[in-house]
C-alpha cells in the first residue's frame, strides 16, 4: 500500500478556506493514525484567482491538479464577482476544472441521519431512512454543448445552448450508475425526458441495451418532472439515480433539502469508473461559498470533511480510513454537537473549528 499522497487543495472563496482547514485537520489525523502522509498543494481557484491572477483557473492550478492524486475543493463565488456582464466568473473555474480533468461522473449522496430528521423541513415519515445517491453526468449536455452563444438579429437578441450527448458519454455514466447500484441496494433509476427530448430517447435506449449486463440490478426509467415529485413524496424508495448534467444540477439541489442542511452533504467528481478502485477525482461540499457567513467561525465543515472521506475511498482506495472519518462524524452528531445550520432552536451550537476538533478527536 502506498503511503504518500499528493493532494491539490483549492480552498476558494467565502467559507471555503474555513471548512477546508477542518477537513485537512481531520485527514491529517487519519494520516497519523493509519500511517499515511498527505502532501497538501494549495492553489488559487475561483474568485480569489480572478483577484490575484486575472483568471478563475490559472494554468498552474490546473497543472497541479493533474499531477496530484486527487483534488479537494472548498467553494467558489461571491457577490464581488457576480456582475452578469463580467468577462469571467469564479464558476468558470469550476467548469474548466470539470472539463479539463475529465470529471464526467458526479456522485452526490444524500443520507438522512436519524438524529437530524427533526432539523429537516419534512415530516419524519417522509425523510426517515432516506439513503440515495444521484449520479450526475458532469461534462456534457447543456453546460458544454456547442453552439452556445448570444447574438443580435434585426428582430432582437437571440441565444442558443445545445443539449448533445454521444452514446459513449451516456454509456460511461450509466455504467457508473449500474456499478454503484450493484454495491448498494441494487436499484437504478435512470432519469430522462424521453417523451420530449431526442437526447433523452438515446439515453433511455442505451440504458435498456446495457441492462442485461447487470441482471442483479433493477432498472427503472423515470421522467425528470416525475422524479422531482418522487424526491419529496417518497424519497426513501430511491437508491441510485443517474441523469444528465442539467437535470442532475436541479435534482441534487432539491434532494439536498431532504438532509436538513447543505452543510452535511459531500460530493465526488470522478474521471474513471468505480470498478478500478481508485479513480482520479475532485471532492467538494455541495454547498456554496456562503459569503455572508465567511470569517465568523460559523460554517458547518461536515460536508467538506465527508468529501475528504469520499476522496479516501474513491481516489486513494483507503476504505477503512474513509469509514473511520464517517464514523467519527456520526459519533460527534450522536453526542449532540451541532453547528448553527443543524442546531435545534434554543440549543447552543459549536463553531467551524470546534466541529473540526471534535471530529478529529474521534479518529
Ligand atoms: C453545482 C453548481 C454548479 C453547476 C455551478 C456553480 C456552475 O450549481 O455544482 O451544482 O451548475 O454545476
Ligand atoms: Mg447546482
Amino acid at each position: 500500500m502506498r503511503m504518500n499522497y499528493n493532494i491539490a487543495v483549492l480552498s476558494g472563496d467565502g467559507i471555503g478556506p474555513e471548512v477546508m482547514t477542518e477537513a485537512i485537520k481531520v485527514l491529517d489525523k487519519v494520516g497519523q493514525k493509519f500511517g499515511h502522509q498527505f502532501a497538501w498543494h494549495y492553489r488559487d481557484m475561483g474568485g480569489i484567482a480572478i483577484d490575484r491572477h486575472g483568471t478563475p483557473l490559472p494554468n498552474d492550478t490546473l497543472k497541479t491538479c493533474k499531477k496530484s492524486d486527487a483534488v479537494l475543493l472548498g467553494a467558489v463565488g461571491g457577490p464581488k464577482w457576480d456582475d452578469p456582464k463580467a468577462k469571467t466568473r469564479p464558476e468558470d473555474g469550476l467548469l474548466g476544472l470539470r472539463k479539463g480533468l475529465g470529471l464526467f461522473a458526479n456522485l452526490r449522496p444524500v443520507k438522512v441521519l436519524p438524529m437530524l430528521v427533526d432539523s429537516t423541513n419534512f415530516k419524519p415519515g417522509i425523510v426517515t431512512g432516506v439513503d440515495l445517491v444521484v449520479v450526475r453526468e458532469l461534462t456534457g449536455g447543456l453546460y458544454f454543448g456547442k453552439p452556445k452563444r448570444q447574438w443580435r438579429t434585426t428582430r432582437g437578441r437571440r441565444a442558443v445552448d445545445t443539449l448533445a450527448y454521444s452514446e459513449q458519454e451516456i454509456e460511461r455514466i450509466l455504467q457508473v450508475g449500474f456499478e454503484l447500484a450493484r454495491s448498494r441496494r441494487k436499484k437504478l433509476t435512470s432519469v430522462d425526458k424521453a417523451n420530449v427530448l431526442e437526447s433523452s430517447r438515446l439515453w433511455r435506449q442505451v440504458a435498456i441495451e446495457m441492462a442485461p449486463r447487470y441482471p442483479d440490478v433493477e432498472l427503472e426509467h423515470m421522467l425528470v418532472d416525475s422524479c422531482a415529485m418522487r424526491l419529496i413524496q417518497r424519497p426513501a424508495d430511491l437508491d441510485v439515480v443517474v441523469t444528465e448534467n442539467t437535470f442532475g444540477d436541479i435534482l441534487t439541489d432539491e434532494a439536498s433539502m431532504l438532509a436538513g442542511s447543505m452543510g452535511m452533504l459531500p460530493s465526488a467528481s470522478l474521471s474513471g469508473g468505480l470498478s478500478s478502485g481508485a479513480s482520479f477525482g475532485l471532492y467538494e461540499p455541495i454547498h456554496g461559498s456562503a459569503p455572508r457567513r465567511a470569517g465568523q467561525n460559523l460554517a458547518n465543515p461536515i460536508a467538506t470533511i465527508l468529501s475528504g472521506a469520499m476522496m479516501l475511498r474513491y481516489s486513494l482506495g483507503l476504505e477503512a480510513e474513509a469509514r473511520a472519518v464517517e464514523k467519527a462524524v456520526l459519533g460527534v452528531l450522536e453526542a449532540g454537537h451541532r453547528t448553527y445550520d443543524i442546531v435545534e432552536p434554543g440549543k447552543t451550537s459549536v463553531g467551524t473549528r470546534e466541529m473540526g476538533d471534535l471530529v478529529a478527536g474521534r479518529i
